[in-house]
């Protein structure tokens, strides 16, 4: 059995596997690989693009999705070891997993971190425990990490610009009116890393580097894949000649906790928005983000009107990349 928690576990062979198996469900493979079973979809979150992806896909693949909001309509969870359960979860992950695992096929999950403590939350251990538990696959919808939103770029990549190896990849921090989650930051970094991609993480500020994890594990990756990392603040050298800009917004690790000096930190970096300016410094680079995104915040409408914003593409191949994934982990 395997769990699907990030993808530093998967060779880049495993996941250009899913990834070509991805567009041959877009180009309309049919058939229902997962016809009688059933996918546990735990939402401890919202989420418009992740939940709707994978309630189509589980239907697509003919499978039953059972979306719960735990807290909100199924029992509050209690994921830590040995405590005594005397707040307001009244159900223990060893139980939910257990269960879970006695009706369907795979189980996936969303939980945020708590943003109150990086040190505790950088461990992941919702996902953990519940991958402990669980006697089928499991599935990360985004935790500390996004590795479904990675396939989805990655597939996006490919199709927009070819073969990703050498090719130049901007990760570009973006000012937001708060402190988001390093997620999805840390998982362009890994899948880009990982296919081998030359990766310029523009950043406003040493604070906003990244989990040493993920920098070291994208350090180790482009090692093996032939790629490169550089942190840089300059914004123009960073756009200069690019192949590809994804904009995300995160918030410094050494202020996790403490949104409003964190804030205070960040209130002169309006400017790292995306605009038709820096684009203009790339070399006719696609432009991307996992969306959601606030216009005019993160990327201008002019960006996000133009033909070379493929973010509705990259939110489309959640859906097949996902199928790829579920017909692999539970076929
Ligand atoms: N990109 C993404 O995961 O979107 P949602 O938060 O809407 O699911």
């Amino acid at each position: 059995m395997r769990h699907f928690l990030n993808t530093i576990d998967w060779s880049r062979d495993e996941l250009q596997a899913l990834l070509d198996r991805a567009r041959l469900w877009r180009e309309g493979e049919s058939g229902r690989p997962l016809a009688g079973r059933s996918v546990a979809l735990l939402f401890l979150n919202p989420s418009l693009r992740t939940r709707a992806s994978f309630e189509v896909g589980v239907h697509e693949l003919g499978a039953h999705a059972v979306v719960l909001e735990p807290g909100k309509g199924a029992w509050g969870i209690e994921f830590e070891t040995g405590v005594v359960m005397d707040g307001d979860a009244e159900e223990h992950i060893a139980e939910v997993a257990g269960v879970l695992s006695r009706y369907c096929d795979a189980i996936a999950l969303r939980a945020f971190p708590l943003f109150k403590d990086w040190q505790e939350d950088r461990q992941d251990k919702v996902i953990r425990s519940l991958a402990q538990y669980a006697s089928v696959p499991v599935i990360n919808m985004e935790t500390i990490v996004h590795p479904c939103q990675e396939l989805a770029l990655m597939r996006t990549v490919q199709d927009h610009i070819g073969s990703p190896v050498g090719k130049t990849f901007v990760l570009t921090w973006t000012w937001h009116p708060r402190p988001l989650n390093t997620a999805v930051a840390n998982s362009a970094l890994l899948i880009a890393s990982k296919f081998g991609m030359n990766i310029r993480m523009l950043i406003p500020d040493e604070a906003y580097r990244l989990d040493e994890q993920f920098m070291d594990a994208a350090d180790r990756q482009c090692e093996a894949s032939g790629g490169s990392l550089e942190v840089t603040t300059a914004i123009e050298s960073a756009y200069s000649g690019a192949d590809f800009v994804y904009a995300k917004s995160w918030g410094a690790l050494p202020f996790y906790g403490r949104p409003d000096e964190e804030a205070k930190l960040r209130e002169p970096y309006r400017h790292f928005i995306v605009d038709e300016e820096k684009m203009a410094l790339t070399d006719n680079a696609r432009f991307s983000h996992c969306l959601p995104l606030r216009r005019n915040i993160k990327a201008t409408d002019g960006v996000m009107d133009a033909d070379y914003c493929v973010a509705l593409d990259e939110a489309e191949n959640r859906l097949h990349t996902q199928k790829a994934l579920m017909a692999e982990l539970i076929g």
